[in-house]
């Protein structure tokens, strides 16, 4: 790592950079909103290691037979291959996991 920052800071610039130009945080518009697929992972996935584990191996080879939100890929099309390593894809999905995005930017548009 170049800068000296915490994992969380990372994985909260990682996340900021390269997921919510698609997923807003709390609306669905041309992808299912983070809180909603954070739902959803969560149900499948109560483990932050279960969870980690699987949305970082979906998200770094997005398969239709893999995911868990058929109807969601139905609705907008298979997400696509972003071409991240898995340790990058493990740092977001851990920040995923740790974060409330029910609660942050409360009365922001998103
Ligand atoms: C170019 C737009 C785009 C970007 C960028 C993007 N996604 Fe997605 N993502 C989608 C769409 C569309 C879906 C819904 C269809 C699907 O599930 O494949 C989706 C679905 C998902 C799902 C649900 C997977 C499932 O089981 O179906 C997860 C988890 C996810 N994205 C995580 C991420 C993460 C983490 C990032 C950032 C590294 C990211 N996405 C970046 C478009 C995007």
């Amino acid at each position: 790592m170049i800068l000296n920052l915490r994992a969380d800071e990372v994985g909260s610039l990682l996340f900021h950079g390269n997921c919510t130009t698609c997923h807003f945080e709390n609306k669905t518009v041309s992808a299912p909103s983070v809180v909603d697929f954070k739902e959803r992972y969560k149900a499948a996935f109560p483990e932050k290691k279960e969870f980690v584990k699987y949305m970082s191996e979906w998200v770094e080879h997005p398969k239709k037979e893999t995911s868990i939100m058929l109807d969601a890929v139905q609705k907008h099309g298979l997400m696509p291959e972003l071409g991240f390593d898995r340790e990058t894809l493990q740092t977001i999905a851990e920040y995923i996991y740790e974060t409330d995005f029910t609660k942050k930017h409360s009365g922001h548009k998103n």
